[in-house]
């Protein structure tokens, strides 16, 4: 325990970090589809409020419990709060566990989709290809879903190995940019597109008849899952930083970007979708369709540049992904690192090894494996995969949060709170009382409000 903490080199480094946890599957592959499924316009708007009245507030909450004490969520919370609120801390290190076993499947779909549409645009797209035929035998093939998830992982696990800085700030720092260029690229790209105005009619037009008590639900759970909040991963990531930048500013410019970008996504895939007839009414009715089924072949149809920028989506998607594995192996990892004084490259190989037999338990259950493939623990949620993510995004994340917004809200004193977000660096537009009024009052009740719509009214948010 007594070993040197590793620290981020910068603030930049640190921002970049967590934004790419942030940015991740859930802005490219989550957020679109449920854009979707409630209409827009009304929905979008009602997620901008979440982010702004109960994430950031959150976000602000977790770095601050992590710098202040400089050890990982367990260790963290104990010192922060008290003894018992250790807890909350496992209970994040379990949801990292979980979350992380089923996303580095759909990680290994973009690695597959990067391949193919490299084919593709160097051969030439062929016209009989049925997108949703391969997409099938894509998830049904054990061997093959077992084999994408493990280099995916074994990507998540290398990261990881070489520590804070050696490892995950130095693939940030690389990532982070590179993918803003590859969507500011597709975004101009779809821009030009004959459905760009219908898409961003739908995106920000608010009609408020079309949006449905669970659709303000699912944007709040979402943004726990889009911001990576009530885990822990904030709180380890801002253990990491060293005293001498504002946690609002930073707070707020993770935020900023995870918003920005899920934007800047999901006017792209409409824009392709709404350009092209007929494909409104057929983006099948799962996540999964939008992203590795109608997009794929839209590239090579109708997407100006779309040889190279298909491929080079599914890069982004993988990158962003990576970006956020990471940050959910950290927390497991620092969990051995902080809290059983393991060396960093046995806690990792050790977490990244255990993990992945539960990633090939998900990896089966599209089919191959049929127990694992149908069993139906949650009423409409076939299967390991979709249990997996029911129970994280439904539970775990918003009940850490919950316990993280009363912990820190209730049971850290004002001058444990107010020290680390107010000093000469601090941006005049914010106010501590109003941070604490939100913290204390607004995301308590909100989160609150989620569990009893999922405990007591059936509500889901996966
Ligand atoms: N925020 C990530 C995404 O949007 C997912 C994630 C959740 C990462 C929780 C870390 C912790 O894809």
């Amino acid at each position: 325990m007594s070993q040197q903490r590793d620290q981020w080199t910068s603030n930049v480094g640190f921002v970049l970090a967590a934004a790419g946890s942030a940015i991740g599957l859930g802005n490219l592959w989550k957020f679109p589809f449920i854009t979707w499924n409630n209409h827009g316009g009304a929905f979008v708007l009602v997620y901008l409020m979440c982010i702004a009245g109960v994430g950031l507030p959150i976000m602000m909450a977790e770095l601050l419990i992590g710098r202040s004490t400089q050890k990982s969520p367990v260790g963290a919370l104990k010192e922060a709060i008290g003894p018992a609120w250790g807890l909350v801390g496992a209970w994040g290190v379990l949801a990292g566990f979980s979350i992380l076993s089923y996303y580095s499947v759909v990680a290994g779909w973009s690695l597959f989709y990067f391949v193919k549409t490299l084919g593709w645009s160097l051969t030439g797209f062929p016209a009989d290809v049925q997108t949703g035929a391969i997409f099938a035998s894509v998830v049904s093939n054990g061997w093959r879903q077992i084999l994408l998830s493990g280099l995916f992982s074994m990507g998540t696990v290398a990261t990881v190995y070489f520590g804070v800085h050696g490892g995950i700030e130095k693939i940030s720092r690389i990532f982070l940019p590179v993918l803003f260029a590859i969507l500011l690229l597709l975004l101009f790209s779809a821009l030009t597109m004959d459905g760009a105005g219908e898409a961003l009619h739908f995106i920000f037009r608010p009609n408020f008849h079309e949006l449905e008590p669970r659709g303000i639900l699912e944007a709040l759970g979402h943004s726990f899952f889009t911001l990576s909040l009530g885990m822990g991963a904030m709180i380890t990531y801002g253990s990491y930083i060293k005293r001498d930048k504002s946690l609002v500013s930073s707070a707020t410019i993770i935020v900023v970007l995870d918003t920005v970008i899920a934007l800047f996504a999901t006017i792209i895939m409409f824009s392709v979708i709404f350009t092209v007839p007929g494909m409104p009414e057929q983006v099948s009715s799962s996540t999964v369709g939008m992203l590795f089924i109608s997009l794929p072949q839209l590239f090579y149809q109708v997407v100006p540049f779309g040889r190279i920028l298909g491929p080079l989506f599914y890069v982004l998607v993988a990158m962003a992904a990576l970006t956020s594995t990471i940050s959910l192996l950290e927390v497991v990892v620092s969990y051995f690192i902080d809290e059983r004084a393991m060396p960093r490259p046995k806690a990792t190989l050790v977490s990244g090894a255990a993990i992945f037999v539960f990633t090939i338990l998900a990896a089966l259950s599209f089919g191959e494996v049929s127990w694992l493939s149908s069993f139906e623990l949650v009423h409409g949620k076939q299967g390991f995969f979709a249990t997996l993510d029911h129970f994280a995004s439904n539970y775990q994340l918003p009940i850490g949060g919950l316990f993280i917004t009363i912990g820190c809200g209730w049971f850290m004193t004002r001058k444990q709170t107010e020290d680390e977000l107010v000093d000469d660096q601090t941006p005049g537009w914010f106010s501590y009382g109003v941070w604490r009024f939100f913290i204390r009052f607004v995301a308590p009740a909100a989160v609150a409000a989620i569990l009893i719509a999922v405990l007591f009214f059936g509500a889901d948010f996966s």
